[in-house]
């Protein structure tokens, strides 16, 4: 599903120097720091509690699988193709094929899992490989490990990858060898490793081989943990293997071809695994730098955004529309702030030299990054609470920037503002002339800012993939009227006639300039056309 984020974005907006808005770095740093309460992503619930298994309906899982342990278990097999030499390979996403994901070195359903649950958070502006790379963040910082570094920008694959993920029967050479390919050292390897097994452990069925069937009621699918806390991120996995009271079975199994993290753990003479052992600290350090690394191990070419980090203040699901003579305006401040009780402004600018001045009542709290930063949120429609869910505008005037005012202090982006675009809006005189499935018939109404003059205005359909699953945004021009019909005194109608049941946004084009809408539209919100 779509999930408003801002307004009208610039979509070229620079990935790296962030003024709101831009749309990609918008969406992606709401996915990664807003993981818990009010506007949370969608991935978190599959990780909440840490025990928590995708297929298992009790939250905790009784399955002895993690959705955890396999979102970082697909997230080193999705990057372990890659090949430093060339530049192939890599982090994106070409573990969804099956012609990958059904080969013997990626064997057992926990990709398809991932993908399903991962899936979520794909849209237009966070690729799948991107959302394999936040789950793999989310899922060690919410369940005790280190904050870790976020870039986005990856770019899903057209087709699946050469093989090369190492596999428990393989000797020590091979497993330098492969993840010398990969891009680390023998002395990374281990610390690889060692980080991704302090979750999960091998279950039994794609394994039979190498773990015995437990008849477990705690453990259904038979998976023998690497360290005793399999849904904890601590260095474990190391003070048990030093201590020599490891059950990992890919250490202490009894056919020793498969024991690859015993030859790979031992084969510094111990000293890497001794240092874990001896620092929780530098394990967690270690893992940070290392799990950073593994996803951003992309393919030649693809250019990753800087590190995302959280804007203090900024506006977020901030939707315009028409209605009649009011123009709406409706959104949410995000303040990241332990404290709620702040006392906020919303001020704006509009077309006229004017402006206005609200007060912002509180509208939830929300946490991320495993409790590491809290956010206050504060709602566009003024008190009471009851009333309105938005701000009614004056038509004429509009909107053209919006600053913040949070306890006295001014936030307003080192004074450019938060520019906000009120030239091409939704009209809710939009409705349907027939709403019989599976072809309704309905009409979207724009209304466009007499004197912008657009080059251009589209809807933008949402929710469509190309035949490999990337998200695409197909466009339909929307036809200039022969004649303008005006709506209101500022405002003109512009009509497209539409069949069927997608979702749309609206996009437009000024001064070679695209906007697009964060909201999107269906005959589902409409109502029987009464014109
Ligand atoms: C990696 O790429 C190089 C250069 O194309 C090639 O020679 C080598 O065989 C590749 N390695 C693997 C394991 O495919
Ligand atoms: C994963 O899903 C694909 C279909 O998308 C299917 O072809 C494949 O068999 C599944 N893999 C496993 C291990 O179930
Ligand atoms: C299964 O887990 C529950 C809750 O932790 C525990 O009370 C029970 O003894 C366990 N059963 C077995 C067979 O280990
Ligand atoms: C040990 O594992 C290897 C690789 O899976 C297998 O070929 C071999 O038969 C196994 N040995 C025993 C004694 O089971
Ligand atoms: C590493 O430590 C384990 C556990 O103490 C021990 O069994 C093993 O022999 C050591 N390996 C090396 C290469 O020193
Ligand atoms: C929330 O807004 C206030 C006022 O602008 C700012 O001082 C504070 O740094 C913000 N909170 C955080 C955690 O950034
Ligand atoms: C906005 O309104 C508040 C009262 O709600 C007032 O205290 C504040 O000075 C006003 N700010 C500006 C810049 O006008
Ligand atoms: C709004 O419409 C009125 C009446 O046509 C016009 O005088 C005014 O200039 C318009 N305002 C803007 C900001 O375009
Ligand atoms: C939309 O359809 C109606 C008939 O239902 C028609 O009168 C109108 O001209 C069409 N509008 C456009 C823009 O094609």
């Amino acid at each position: 599903m779509l999930r408003p984020t801002s307004l009208f974005f610039l979509s070229l907006a620079g990935a790296n120097a962030y003024i709101w808005p831009s749309p990609m770095l918008d969406a992606l740093e709401s996915a990664r720091f807003n993981q818990d309460g009010h506007n949370s992503d969608p991935v978190s619930i599959f990780i909440t509690p840490c025990t928590r298994y995708l297929l298992d309906p009790d939250l905790d899982s009784t399955t002895g699988r993690s959705d955890i342990a396999d979102w970082v278990r697909t997230a080193y097999h999705d990057m372990a193709t890659y090949n430093i030499t060339d530049g192939t390979g890599g982090m994106d996403a070409s573990i969804r094929f099956p012609a990958e994901n059904l080969r013997p070195e990626n064997v057992g359903d926990g990709f398809n899992n991932t993908i399903e649950a991962l899936g979520e958070l794909v849209t237009r502006y966070i690729s799948m490989a991107d959302s394999l790379a936040l789950g793999t963040i989310i899922a060690i910082e919410n369940c005790g490990g280190p904050e870790i570094a976020f870039r986005g920008g990856r770019i899903d694959a057209g087709g699946p990858n050469t093989p090369g993920v190492p596999q428990p029967q393989d000797d020590l050479d091979s497993h330098i060898t492969d993840f010398a390919r990969q891009g680390f050292t023998q002395t990374e390897m281990i610390g690889l490793v060692a980080c991704g097994h302090t979750f999960g452990g091998v279950q039994q069925a794609p394994f039979p081989n190498i773990v015995p069937v437990l008849n477990d009621p705690n453990n259904t699918q038979s998976v023998t943990h690497f360290d005793s806390t399999s849904v904890n991120f601590d260095n474990l996995i190391a003070t048990e293997y030093i201590s020599g009271t490891t059950q990992n079975p890919l250490v202490a199994g009894s056919n020793d071809t498969t024991n690859s993290d015993k030859r790979i753990f031992g084969s510094d003479g111990n000293v890497t695994m001794k240092s874990f052992a001896d620092s929780p600290e530098l394990f967690a350090s270690t893992c940070a730098n290392l799990i950073a690394r593994m996803l951003d191990t992309v393919p030649k070419g693809v250019e990753l955004t800087d590190i995302i980090t959280p804007l203090p203040v900024k506006p977020y699901g901030v939707v315009l529309s028409m209605s009649g003579d009011i123009l709406k305006l409706s959104g949410e401040l995000w303040n990241m702030t332990a404290d709620a009780q702040r006392t906020v402004n919303l001020l704006w600018d509009d077309h006229i030299g004017g402006g206005g001045n609200v007060t912002m009542p509180a509208s939830g709290v929300s946490t991320g990054a495993g409790g590491r930063y809290n956010a206050a949120w504060y709602s566009f429609a003024p008190l009471p609470v009851d009333g309105p869910t938005f701000l009614s505008l004056d038509t004429a005037a509009g909107i053209t920037n919006m600053r913040f005012v949070v306890d006295g202090k001014l936030e307003d982006q080192g004074g450019v503002g938060f520019a906000i675009q009120d030239g091409v809006v939704f009209s809710e005189t939009s409705c349907y002339t027939s709403n019989l499935p599976p072809t309704p018939e309905w009409r979207i109404d724009v209304a466009v800012r007499n004197g912008l003059n657009p080059t251009r205005v589209y809807l933008e359909q949402i929710g469509v993939t190309d035949s490999v699953g990337r998200v695409i945004v197909p466009q339909t021009d929307i036809v200039p009227p022969a004649q303008s019909v005006p709506l209101n005194a500022n405002y003109s109608l512009w009509t497209v006639n539409v069949t069927g049941e997608n979702f749309y946004s609206i996009g437009f084009e000024v001064d070679d300039i695209t906007f697009s809408e964060s909201d999107s539209h269906s005959i589902f919100s409409f109502s029987p056309c009464t014109t």
